[in-house]
C-alpha cells in the first residue's frame, strides 16, 4: 500500500477518495470509472444541479437522535443510502465486489451485484448476511438471461434490479482513446467465455464489444415474459419519464430507479433531481422511488428525500473508497456520509426521514 492509499482514514469528505483513486488507478481503469458519455454535459450536472436546491431548517424541535431508516422490497434497514451496482469492481481493487459485499454485512445495509461483476453471482451469494439484490442485463442470448434469474434465485438473492438504459453503451470516448478491456486474469464471471474474449481485446472500448450482447430489442412486452420466469421482486434502474414509472409500477414493480447511469449512456437528458418530483407526483405511496447520479453530501441525500425518494444510491464514490481501501475504504466513505447525514437531519430540526417530505424545501 502506498501513502495514497493509507490516508483515506482521514479524509473528510467523498471527493477526497477519488484524488487518492486516481494516483492508485491505472489510467484506463481511472477513465473507464470516472468517465461519461460525449461531452459530459450530463455527467457534470448530476454533480451541480444538487446545488440548484436549498433546505429550510426549523428550530427548537429537540432533533438529536433522528429515525434514518427506510425500505426497499419490503425490507427495512437503518439507511438510505447504498452502493450502486457498478462493473468490473476487480479493476478497482483485488477485492473486488466481495470488499463491497463484507463491507455492507458489518453495516448491515443490502448489496447490488452487477451482472457485469468480475465476482460470480455465487460466489457474492455466498458472502452475503444481509440481502444481496442482482442488478440484470437482458441479453440477445433468452437463455443466458434466463440462467442468469435462475442463478440468483437458487443462491438466495432476495431482489432483481432491471437496467433498462443501457441497451447498447454510451459513447464514452475515454474507454476508445484506452483501449478499455478487462487485463488477464479478470473476468466477467457471471458470463460465458466467448463474451469475455471479446472484453479482452484491446481494440477500440471492449465495453462496448460485449454490450453488443446487449438485447436492443427488449421492449415492455418481452420484459414482461423475462419477468414471468420468476418469482422474485423486481425494480427497474434507469428511467427519467415518469410515464415509464408508471408503466413499470402498473406491471408489478416494486421500485422506480431513477437514474441517467451517471451520465455514461445519453449525454444531455435530466438529472434525477430534474424529474424526481414528477415521479412523486405520480407514482407516491404506489412503489419504492430510488435515485442516483452525483451524490456526493449527506445534504444531497436529504435532498433527494425530502423530493420524494425513499433511498439513494451511490456510484462513484463507490469506486474510489474502494480502490484507496477494500472494505475498509467503502466502510469510510459510508460513515462519512451517515455523519454528514445525521448532522443535516439534526441542524433541520427533522425527527425521520418521513417528516423532511416538502416542509424542509426553501
Ligand atoms: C455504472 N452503473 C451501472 N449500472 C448498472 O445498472 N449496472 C452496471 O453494471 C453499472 N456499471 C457501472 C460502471 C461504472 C464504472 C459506473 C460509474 C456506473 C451505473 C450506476 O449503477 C449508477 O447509476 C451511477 O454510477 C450513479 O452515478 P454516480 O453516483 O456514479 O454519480
Ligand atoms: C457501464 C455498464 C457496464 O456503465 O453498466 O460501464
Amino acid at each position: 500500500m502506498d501513502s495514497s492509499s493509507r490516508d483515506f482514514k482521514d479524509f473528510l469528505n467523498l471527493d477526497e477518495f477519488e484524488a487518492s483513486a486516481k494516483s492508485v488507478l491505472s489510467p484506463m481503469a481511472y477513465a473507464y470509472f470516472s468517465g461519461g458519455a460525449c461531452d459530459q454535459f450530463t455527467l457534470r450536472e448530476n454533480v451541480s444541479s444538487w446545488n440548484n436546491i436549498k433546505l429550510w431548517p426549523r428550530v427548537l424541535r429537540g432533533v438529536s437522535n433522528p429515525d434514518l431508516s427506510t425500505s426497499i422490497f419490503g425490507q427495512s434497514f437503518h439507511l438510505p443510502f447504498y452502493p450502486a451496482p457498478v462493473a468490473m469492481l476487480k479493476l478497482a481493487h483485488p477485492e473486488g465486489e466481495l470488499a463491497v459485499r463484507r463491507a455492507m454485512n458489518r453495516l448491515h445495509l443490502p448489496y447490488f451485484a452487477s451482472t457485469m461483476a468480475t465476482t460470480s453471482l455465487e460466489d457474492i451469494a455466498g458472502e452475503s448476511t444481509t440481502p444481496s439484490y442482482f442488478q440484470l442485463y437482458c441479453f440477445k442470448d433468452h437463455g443466458l438471461t434466463k440462467s442468469l434469474i435462475q442463478r440468483a434465485e437458487q443462491s438466495g438473492f432476495k431482489g432483481l434490479v432491471i437496467t433498462v438504459d443501457a441497451q447498447m453503451l454510451g459513447k464514452r470516448e475515454a474507454d476508445i482513446r484506452h483501449r478499455f478491456h478487462l487485463p488477464s486474469p479478470l473476468k466477467l464471471e457471471n458470463l460465458d467465455h466467448k463474451s469475455n474474449l471479446e472484453l479482452h481485446a484491446s481494440e477500440g472500448s471492449g465495453a462496448e464489444r460485449i454490450s453488443a450482447h446487449f438485447d436492443a430489442s427488449l421492449n415492455w412486452k418481452s420484459l414482461e415474459a423475462i419477468l414471468g420466469q420468476t418469482k422474485l421482486p423486481w425494480a427497474i434502474k434507469g428511467v427519467l419519464h415518469p410515464e415509464d414509472g408508471v408503466i413499470a409500477a402498473d406491471m408489478g414493480a416494486k421500485a422506480i430507479f431513477i437514474s441517467n447511469h451517471g451520465g455514461r449512456q445519453l449525454d444531455c437528458v435530466p438529472t434525477a433531481i430534474d424529474v424526481l418530483p414528477l415521479f412523486a407526483k405520480a407514482l407516491a405511496g404506489r412503489v419504492g422511488i430510488f435515485v442516483d447520479g452525483g451524490i456526493r453530501r449527506g445534504t444531497d441525500i436529504v435532498k433527494a428525500i425530502l423530493l420524494g425518494a425513499d433511498g439513494v444510491l451511490i456510484g462513484k464514490p463507490m469506486v474510489w473508497a474502494l480502490a484507496c481501501g477494500g472494505a475498509e475504504g467503502v466502510i469510510r466513505m459510508m460513515n462519512i456520509l451517515e455523519e454528514e447525514f445525521r448532522l443535516a437531519l439534526c441542524l433541520l430540526g427533522c425527527s425521520s426521514l418521513k417528516n423532511l417530505r416538502m416542509e424542509h424545501k426553501f
